[in-house]
């Protein structure tokens, strides 16, 4: 009985989820990627820095964990600091981010443990051409978001072509056709977002990709450990049995 409780409450969390309906499009993603690692946060700084804080992500603890030195920090990944200690905060304030987008720009250091990595990659693809909207854009995954498609010199900009399809029954995947051409193909701008998502996720819990690597140690303890005890319990036990 107890059993049968504890495999229901285990379950609930995914049904909840999966009665949400929203559209969101799977990432495969790798933390063990040092280059995917550095180019999401190359894509991070120059692209969402302007606007979003990541406040609990410290430059020189990115570096470390990213297999940069310093050195490289300083010239590829600070624009908004001077010292490798900070952190990564911004310059916007938050009255004039009201003023100007009409809501405050949430800060991104644990997003994607408040989204998941799913909803993150999606979102910044699910951008389409909306002339209704102040920043002329929409996006299919957060619906009249206030902010602008910051990537679009990337990815060129598209418009939505199924919406009613999609209104009627949700979930539907959206359909998309381009506009404009950006800087990268469709292919390359998935990847690109999918490093950027890699990122976020490594913000969200930098202590991950320690926690791997002490992983390994472990295991690796518990075989040695297995290798010594069980020859020595059938020591002991042999004139027993
Ligand atoms: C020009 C300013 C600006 C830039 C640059 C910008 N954003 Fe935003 N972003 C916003 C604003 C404003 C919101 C709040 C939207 C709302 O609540 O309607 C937002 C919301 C978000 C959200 C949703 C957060 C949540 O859970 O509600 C995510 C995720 C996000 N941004 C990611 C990014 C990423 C990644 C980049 C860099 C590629 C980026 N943003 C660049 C202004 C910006």
């Amino acid at each position: 009985m107890k059993k049968t409780i504890l495999a229901i409450l285990m379950v609930l969390p995914t049904l909840a989820m999966a009665a949400g309906g929203a559209y969101t499009e799977k990432v495969d993603y790798d933390l063990h990627n040092k280059e995917s690692l550095q180019n999401g946060a190359k894509l991070f700084v120059n692209y969402c820095l302007s606007c979003h804080s990541a406040a609990y992500q410290r430059y020189n603890r990115m570096g470390d964990d990213l297999g940069l030195t310093d050195a490289q920090v300083k010239a590829n990944l600070m624009f908004a600091a001077d010292k490798v200690g900070e952190t990564m905060t911004v310059a916007l304030q938050t009255e004039d981010a009201k003023k100007m987008f009409g809501t405050k720009v949430p800060d991104l250091s644990v997003v994607s443990r408040a989204r998941g990595a799913d909803w993150l990659y999606t979102y910044l693809r699910t951008f389409y051409k909306d002339d209704s909207r102040p920043f002329g854009v929409n996006n299919v995954t957060f619906a009249d978001v206030g902010m602008p498609h910051v990537l679009w010199e990337l990815e060129g900009m598209k418009k939505l072509v199924n919406a009613d399809e999609m209104k009627a029954h949700p979930g539907t995947a959206p359909k998309f056709e381009k506009i404009s051409e950006g800087k990268m193909s469709a292919a390359e701008y998935d990847s690109a977002m999918r490093d950027l998502t890699a990122f976020m996720v490594y913000m969200g819990e930098p202590a991950k990709l320690v926690r791997y690597e002490l992983g390994i140690w472990v295991i690796l303890f518990l075989v040695i450990l297995f290798l010594v005890a069980y020859p020595m319990k059938k020591e002991f036990w042999k004139d027993i049995h």
